[in-house]
């Protein structure tokens, strides 16, 4: 390699690195991204792409299921759970070439080992082979992100598997024990329940889903437990005996017993600092074991900015790029404003599916607000009707007006179909500030799943058409 010194060095190749090398190669910046492993990062190799992707493949099972409701006779097919895993690694594979091309075609180079910050904005390589290669950079981001976090007695070996794992299971299990009911949980519970296993879920807070607005929670609830799954609250594991033919009891609550051949651990995920940064740099961790950053995600040393998991925000790959983009553009002094922590567009793609951005009716009240809140049902929708997916709702929230009325949208929530694909909108009426009067006017599509959204917000101004 002859370049050693760059405008811009990003330790670690996920969707906080990766954006953030993109960006400002497109900026004209000179990069170099290190990556330990494939680019892509998590949310391609062990995250979001491939829970998508088995979501999917759930989804397909529900169609040819309900296919006799259309009309549409298909004899019974079983799961062919080898091709399941062929495409799902084709869809990663495509779109690691994707990534790793657009890399090469800025012209950044990506270079392949464990990437460490020591002084002056040194950065040392190593890889695997024993290579070692010393970089500078006028500008450093760590994109270290993070790992799953483990519950003592349940390291992942045997049948029990955290994230990491799920995605190279080589048969549907039988029974399922999902710990941790929240975006993780939620989404491998969904699909396991689909795919034919017996999922008992098991969440330790009294709710499910506990950063979501409780209307929303209840409808995944309800539609949950129409798959069969079994969802126990309130309750603490203790740990797991094996039953000496591959599988395990996983012991919880008050000396309750579940038997099943997987456990699948989703109770968060830590930062991953481990070795990341040697003595000299004054960059800091914080007692949680995030790097510490300020609101333009510059930590203690200037000219080392952190963004992604492993600072204490959102883990969300699109809330990693937008840092990423808002790193870059502080680097070449173009003042960006922050990303709004509490406004972020949050999807989970269980079925039903969940999106919300802004407050929920319980956080807006918590604020201090005053709120005047709507529901409305896809049951009454016509596109929901006819796709044959009713379940779910989509809940507006909005600040009361000195008029008594409904006025500024504080947060808007759905659940049920293809919801992730219509926040957009919602997003846009909560980050924009708009008010109800406003977001009144814009026109849906009819028949469409997003004339919900219009209808919801449409009888806040106290008049209404179908809602
Ligand atoms: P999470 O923090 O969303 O949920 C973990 C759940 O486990 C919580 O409900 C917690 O109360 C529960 N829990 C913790 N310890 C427990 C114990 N010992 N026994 C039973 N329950 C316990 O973490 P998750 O689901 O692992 O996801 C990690 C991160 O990735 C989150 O920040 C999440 O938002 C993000 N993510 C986002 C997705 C999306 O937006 N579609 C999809 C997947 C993950």
């Amino acid at each position: 390699m002859d370049q050693t010194h760059f405008e811009l060095v990003v330790i670690g190749g996920g969707p906080g690195g990766y954006a953030a090398a993109l960006y400002a190669a497109s900026a004209g910046m000179s990069v170099a991204l290190i990556e330990q492993d494939k680019v892509g990062g998590t949310c391609l190799h062990r995250g979001c792409i491939p829970a998508k992707e088995f979501l999917e493949t759930a989804a397909v099972v529900r169609a040819v299921k309900s296919a006799g409701e259309f009309g549409v006779v298909v004899e019974p097919k079983a799961l062919d759970w080898p091709l399941v895993l062929q495409r799902k690694q084709e869809v990663i594979d495509k779109l690691f070439g994707g990534v790793s091309q657009l890399l090469k075609g800025r012209k950044v180079t990506v270079l392949n080992g464990v990437g460490s910050l020591g002084a002056n904005h040194t950065v040392n390589v190593r890889s695997d082979s024993g290579e070692s290669a010393t970089l500078t950079g006028d500008a450093v981001v760590l994109a270290t992100g993070s790992v799953p976090r483990v519950i003592p007695g349940f390291e992942p070996g045997g049948p029990v598997v955290t994230s990491d794992e799920f995605f190279s299971i080589q048969q549907v299990p039988y029974r399922s024990v999902v710990i941790g009911g929240g975006a993780i949980g939620c989404e491998f519970a969904s699909t396991l329940a689909d795919l034919g296993s017996q999922v008992t879920m098991l969440e330790a807070l009294p709710k499910i889903l506990p950063g979501c607005d409780d209307d929303v929670t209840r409808v995944v609830g309800q539609s949950f437990k129409k798959k069969g799954i079994d969802i126990r609250t309130g309750v603490t594991v203790h740990g797991h005996t094996p039953n000496g033919v591959g599988g395990t009891v996983v012991s919880f609550g008050d000396g309750e017993t579940a038997e099943c051949e997987l456990v699948v651990v989703s109770v968060g995920r830590r930062p991953l600092t481990g070795g990341v940064l040697e003595p000299g740099t004054a960059v800091q961790v914080t007692d949680r074991g995030h790097i510490d950053v300020d609101e333009h995600y510059r930590t203690h040393e200037p000219g080392v900015w952190a963004v992604g998991d492993v600072i204490d925000s959102p883990q969300l790959a699109h809330v990693a790029f937008a840092e990423g983009i808002c790193v870059v553009k502080d680097v070449l002094g173009e003042s960006p404003a922050p990303v709004d922590n509490g406004t972020v567009p949050w999807a989970i793609y269980c079925n039903p599916e969940v999106a919300f951005a802004g407050h929920s009716e319980a956080s807006a009240k918590e604020a201090g607000f005053d709120v005047v809140t709507s529901r409305h049902r896809f049951a009454g929708n016509s596109r929901a009707i006819i796709i044959g997916e009713t379940d779910g709702m989509v809940k507006v929230i909005a600040e009361r007006g000195p008029d008594g009325r409904a006025g500024r949208i504080l947060g808007v929530h759905m659940v049920g179909p293809w919801v992730t694909e219509q926040l957009s909108g919602g997003y846009l009426a909560v980050n924009w500030q708009a008010t109800v009067d406003e977001v009144a006017e814009f026109l849906q599509p009819h028949p469409s799943l997003s004339e919900l959204f219009g209808e919801t917000v449409l009888s806040m101004t106290g008049r209404s058409l179908h809602g």
